[in-house]
Order: C-alpha cells, then sequence, then structure tokens
C-alpha cells in the first residue's frame, strides 16, 4: 500500500507540477501579449507616474532656419498670392482663406502699402479647373514700429482674409486666390470640409502641435506631421518666435532680459512671420490650422500696442463663435466642439452669478420688497433658466459683455452633447505642469476658470508654452477625479529655447516664487495642501496626477472613433523614421454615465 501510494505520488506529482507551471506561464504570457498589443485606456487610470529623461544622444535644440532657406524664401513676385492658409470658420461649411501680396519693408522709413490697391477674391468649385463660385473679402496691413536708436520698423504687405460660406461638408474643393483684374491668381490648391456637427461623423486625424518655432527641429515636427495625414490642425501658440530672432541687432538668444539688460523694448523681426507663413503654406493652404495666441506672440510695440502680427495674419472665427476678441472662440468639426481660450487677456470672473447675486439682492433690498414675495424669490432662483435670463438682462443693462469668462459661461451653455459628445479645450500656458519650467505660472488662469469646464464635463484639454511632454491622470482642483478633463502638454513643436529637461520635482529644481512671472494676469502660487509634500511649494517625486512625461520634440494626432473613445498618438522627432513608433498612446474614454451628474 505504502509503495502503491508512493509510486503515485511520484507519477503524480512531476506531472501537476507541469500542469501548473505551464497554465501559470500561459497565463504570464497571455498578460505579457495583452499588454504588448493593448493600448491602455483612460478607464484604466489613474496610471502610476512615469518619466522617461531627455536622450542624450540628441541635441537639445538647433539653430533658426536663416532667412534665404528655400523653405522660407519668397517664390512669386509681388502682385501674386503667397503665405496661403485655411482657417476653420464656427461650422463645417464655412472656411476661411488667408493670403498676402505685395513686399514686407524693414528699416527706416517703411511706408505701409494701401490694402485697396488689391481686391481679395477666391475661386473654387468640386472640380478641379472649374471654379463655379467666388467670394470676396477684405485687406489690411500692419506695422510694428520701434522709435528707438538701431531698432528696425517693419510694414506688412496686404493681408487678405475671404470667408467662403455654404460649403457641402466632407467635400473636396478646388481653390485659387487672388486679384482677377490684376490676372495675378495663385495656382490651384486644395482642401477637404469637415464633417457636420453629429455624434456619428469626426475629423479623420487632428494635429496638435505647440511652440513650434522656425529651427531644422521645426522641419523635422512639420515634415512628420505632414507625412502623419492630418485632416485640421491645432496650433497651441508660440509659433515663429520673431522675438527670438535677430535682438537688438544680434542673433537669436534663449533668454532676451539676460542678454539685453538695457533694451529699449524686446524687438521682434517681423520678416520671420513672413518666413514662417512661407514654410507652412504648403500644410496649411490644404489643411485648416485653428491657431490661439501664446506669449511670444505679445510683440510688444511702443505705446503698449501688442498682438499686431497675430491679429492681422489669422482668421479665426469670433464673429462667427459670438466672441468680439480673436483671443479666444469655439468652433465645431463633426461631434467635437472645440473651446480655444486666451490667457494673455482677461479671464477673470466678472458678470458671473455670484456677482448678479450680489447686484440682484440689493435691487431687492432698494425695492423694499416684501419678506413673503422674498420667499418665492429665493426659491425661483434656484432655477438656472431665470438665473440665465437674469444675467442676460443683466448683462445687456451694464454692458458688461465681452468679458471672456461671460463668453466661455454662454458657449458652454449652449453645446448639445447629442449632437456634439466630445468637448475639447485649448490654450497656450498649462495649468498641470510638473516641469521646472513655467511650474504653477498660470494658477490663476486655472482658479478662475478650472471650476466652469469641469462643470461642463470638458473631455481633453491642450496646452503648450513647457517644451516637453506631458500627459495627466484624469483631475480637477490638484485632485485625481474620473470626471476631470485629460490635460495633455505638447509645447514640443521644436523652437530656438530648446527642450525642457527639468522637472520641479528633482533635486534643487523647485522654483523660487519669482521665477515664473506670468506675461499677463497675477500669481496665484499655491503649496500643496495634502499628502507627504502638504505645505511645500513642489512635490519631491513625480507628482500623481502626471501620468507620463518626456522631455523631447514631437507633435501628437488625435482621432476620435465614437461618442466614447477616442485615440491619442504622441509622434517624438527621433522616431520618424521608425515604423508604428510612438513616444504615447492611450484611448481617452468619456463616461457620460458615470459622470453626467456634472454635463448638462
Ligand atoms: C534638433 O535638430 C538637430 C539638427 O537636426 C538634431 O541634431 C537634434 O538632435 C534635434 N533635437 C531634438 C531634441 O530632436
Ligand atoms: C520707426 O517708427 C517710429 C514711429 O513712427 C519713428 O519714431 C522712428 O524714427 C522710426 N525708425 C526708423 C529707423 O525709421
Ligand atoms: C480646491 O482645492 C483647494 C485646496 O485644497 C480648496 O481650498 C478649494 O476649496 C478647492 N476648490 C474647489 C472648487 O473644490
Ligand atoms: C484677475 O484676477 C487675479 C487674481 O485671481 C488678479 O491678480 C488679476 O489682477 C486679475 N486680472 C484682471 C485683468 O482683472
Ligand atoms: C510654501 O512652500 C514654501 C516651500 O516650498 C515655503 O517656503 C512657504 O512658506 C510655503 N507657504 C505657505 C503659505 O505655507
Ligand atoms: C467606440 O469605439 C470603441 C473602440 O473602437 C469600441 O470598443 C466601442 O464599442 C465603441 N462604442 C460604440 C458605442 O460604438
Ligand atoms: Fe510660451
Amino acid at each position: 500500500m505504502v509503495v502503491d501510494y508512493y509510486s503515485k505520488q511520484l507519477w503524480c506529482s512531476p506531472f501537476l507540477l507541469f500542469f501548473f507551471l505551464t497554465a501559470i506561464i500561459m497565463e504570464e504570457m497571455k498578460l505579457i501579449i495583452s499588454t504588448a498589443n493593448q493600448i491602455p485606456t483612460t478607464l484604466e487610470g489613474p496610471f502610476p507616474p512615469v518619466t522617461r529623461r531627455f536622450d542624450s544622444s540628441l541635441r537639445r535644440g538647433s539653430d533658426d532656419l536663416p532667412m534665404d532657406h528655400p523653405r522660407l524664401r519668397k517664390r512669386v513676385s509681388p502682385m501674386f498670392p503667397e503665405q496661403i492658409s485655411l482657417a476653420l470658420s464656427s461650422q463645417p461649411t464655412s472656411i476661411w482663406v488667408s493670403w498676402v501680396t505685395g513686399d514686407a519693408q524693414i528699416g527706416s522709413n517703411v511706408i505701409p502699402l494701401d490694402p485697396s490697391t488689391v481686391k481679395s477674391e477666391v475661386w473654387y468649385g468640386t472640380q478641379s479647373g472649374n471654379y463655379q463660385f467666388s467670394q470676396t473679402g477684405k485687406s489690411e496691413v500692419y506695422s510694428q514700429l520701434y522709435p528707438f536708436q538701431g531698432l528696425l520698423n517693419y510694414t506688412s504687405g496686404i493681408i487678405h482674409h475671404v470667408r467662403l460660406q455654404g460649403l457641402e461638408p466632407g467635400k473636396k474643393y478646388y481653390y485659387k486666390c487672388g486679384d482677377t483684374s490684376l490676372s495675378a491668381m495663385s495656382k490651384e490648391h486644395t482642401f477637404k470640409t469637415l464633417p457636420l456637427p453629429s455624434p456619428i461623423n469626426y475629423p479623420r486625424r487632428i494635429a496638435v502641435v505647440g511652440d513650434l518655432g522656425l529651427t531644422s527641429n521645426s522641419t523635422t515636427t512639420v515634415d512628420h506631421m505632414v507625412k502623419n495625414d492630418p485632416s485640421m490642425i491645432l496650433m497651441l501658440g508660440d509659433l515663429t518666435y520673431a522675438n527670438q530672432y535677430r535682438t537688438t541687432g544680434g542673433k537669436g538668444v534663449p533668454c532676451f532680459s539676460c542678454a539685453f539688460p538695457d533694451a529699449p523694448i524686446r524687438e521682434t523681426y517681423q520678416p520671420r512671420w513672413d518666413g514662417w507663413g512661407r514654410f507652412m503654406e504648403p500644410l496649411i493652404s490644404k489643411v485648416p490650422m485653428m491657431v490661439i495666441g501664446g506669449n511670444h506672440e505679445i510683440e510688444t510695440q511702443a505705446a503698449g500696442i501688442s498682438f499686431k502680427s497675430y491679429s492681422a495674419r489669422f482668421a479665426v472665427p469670433s464673429y462667427e463663435s459670438g466672441s468680439d476678441s480673436n483671443f479666444y472662440y469655439s468652433f465645431n468639426a463633426g461631434g467635437i466642439h472645440f473651446i480655444m481660450l486666451g490667457a494673455y487677456v482677461d479671464y477673470n470672473t466678472t458678470g458671473d452669478s455670484l456677482y448678479l447675486l450680489k447686484f440682484f439682492c440689493h435691487f431687492l433690498v432698494f425695492m423694499r420688497v416684501p419678506n413673503e414675495l422674498m420667499f418665492y424669490i429665493n426659491l425661483a432662483f434656484s432655477s438656472n433658466l431665470l438665473m440665465y435670463h437674469l444675467q442676460e438682462s443683466y448683462l445687456q443693462r451694464f454692458s458688461v459683455t465681452g468679458s471672456q469668462h461671460t463668453w466661455l459661461r454662454k458657449d458652454l451653455e449652449q453645446v448639445d452633447r447629442e449632437v456634439t459628445p466630445w468637448l475639447v479645450a485649448a490654450w497656450h500656458p498649462p495649468w498641470y505642469n510638473s516641469y521646472s519650467s513655467h511650474y504653477q505660472e498660470f494658477e490663476c488662469m486655472r482658479q478662475e476658470m478650472e471650476g466652469l469646464l469641469y462643470q461642463f464635463g470638458v473631455d481633453i484639454v491642450f496646452s503648450g508654452h513647457v517644451h516637453a511632454y506631458e500627459r495627466m491622470n484624469r483631475m480637477y482642483n490638484y485632485t485625481l477625479d474620473p470626471c476631470g478633463p485629460v490635460y495633455i502638454n505638447v509645447g514640443d513643436g521644436g523652437n530656438i529655447e530648446k527642450v525642457d529637461v527639468e522637472h520641479a520635482d528633482d533635486p534643487g529644481k523647485c522654483p523660487s516664487p519669482g521665477d515664473n512671472m506670468p506675461e499677463f494676469g497675477g500669481v496665484c502660487h499655491l503649496n500643496i495642501t495634502s499628502g507627504p509634500g502638504k505645505g511645500q511649494f513642489c512635490w519631491d517625486k513625480q507628482p500623481e496626477w502626471s501620468a507620463f512625461r518626456e522631455s523631447s520634440f514631437g507633435h501628437g494626432i488625435l482621432e476620435v472613433v465614437n461618442d466614447t473613445n477616442a485615440l491619442w498618438t504622441w509622434h517624438r522627432n527621433q522616431d520618424v523614421y521608425k515604423e508604428q513608433s510612438s513616444g504615447d498612446q492611450i484611448y481617452i474614454v468619456r463616461e457620460p454615465e458615470r459622470c453626467c451628474a456634472t454635463i448638462k
């Protein structure tokens, strides 16, 4: 019996062992295979923070392309259109076409051109060479003047903007722009309109890029972006770095105020804008680009005039989206509502509910309303609708319209998530950023606006400004929150200022309070309010809300699949020639049921 028992055991154990081992290995394999092939989704988050440091085999930056570089040089005679670009209007059936004619002047005694000497016409149709439609538009010139010894004045070519309307969605159009009476028309270009707002149609691919500049690294970014074949582009500010190119007679410098502490003003070399317009034309004469201003667009002149180049060169759908400023606007592309916000223009809560409540109470007291009536008014006050109408009439009476915050609230209230399920917001300087560079710089803006974006269930926020990549876990008010937006920073377009490599949590790299002063608005630095870093300005390790960060140049592509899933891919410049490579990839998944309490 004993022998029999042991022989059985001997026979059994290795078999069982083998069986169990095989089973375990199979499970492990399955896990490895699935994690290798499967793109993570935000539903699996929050993810433990990951940092990939700068690849030291690369250079942290490169020189600006010279003005006589083939991609920057002027290629047409003065009468003919150049720097042709497209921008979406607020709906996909309308598109802006912009271009420049005439020669810009730089130096002394510059004389502005007369815009009325050239017409702004676009001829277009759905067949090559057959233009059934035409539309005319407006034109302007701008000047950048410096009444200081040794600085150069500039006056632009004639900048034309024409809005095409009544286009069919999802259709290819052929167009020429220029002035037919002068026989000065461009060659034929094409574009494809985006789909109408609907939960089942989306732009094929949205390229997202920030802080692009005009260097060899910018070239790599743009070439890679062209290879990725986007159907529209989000350009997150800091476009040309014209104020880093020729500074007080010299060459570009990484820190202007360090190099020129005595300069009377920060000079910008405006011909860089014309160079950039030519550099971008092959892409943006086909694919609409939506811009938002960054700090490098401020370009202050004498008498405090600023943003001249940005304002004159880019058509944005401000008017069409009920904004009276080209620093903020919104538009629809398929089932996505985009909101572009201005960080360098008042973003504070003015004319908002609290303000109104105060006013209304004063009004009631003034009118000596009896107590019973007061009770019913209080009841009615909890109704949003009444609040909304009161606010409208209040705003009209006291003409406090025009504030960005008021516009934003109104725009958010008008979004129908049944038609445009996705809500994507973008502005230049990030609210959440764990690099030393620009750490907490726009904390005032966050404190003023974050509640509103959260309340209306914004899905994704894109920013630039910091010259590196970072993707956050879903968060709200510096706390992990499954219903907060996914914040993504892509200020890694490749400009002259080099890749940012230091993190605020690296030893000795926590910025001092005076380091990151915003170029607009107040300073609202905040110390950590809970956890091990409580009371400190910086974390001592990568914060829990920072899911992934890498110091590299690159750009992103957003592909919205349906009303809940969107694929986000970040492409690194050094990966250009490798197939199927990506620096970061994730499915951003909306959960409208879970987060419906916050979504109207
Ligand atoms: C920027 O471009 C230069 C020149 O092409 C290259 O040597 C450098 O490695 C690039 N840097 C990054 C961070 O991509
Ligand atoms: C540039 O324009 C300003 C303002 O008109 C003028 O004061 C200054 O002399 C001009 N500079 C040159 C070099 O022409
Ligand atoms: C955000 O967090 C701060 C600090 O913890 C807190 O004082 C504030 O009330 C919070 N704000 C909101 C809107 O929850
Ligand atoms: C906006 O509010 C911040 C504080 O949150 C303040 O520092 C800043 O001066 C205000 N800006 C304007 C334009 O009112
Ligand atoms: C914030 O943190 C810094 C150190 O990181 C400290 O010097 C400062 O006193 C703190 N401020 C407050 C109000 O706690
Ligand atoms: C949305 O797309 C994802 C990914 O392709 C898919 O898993 C999901 O079932 C789709 N949802 C709907 C409602 O079609
Ligand atoms: Fe910036």
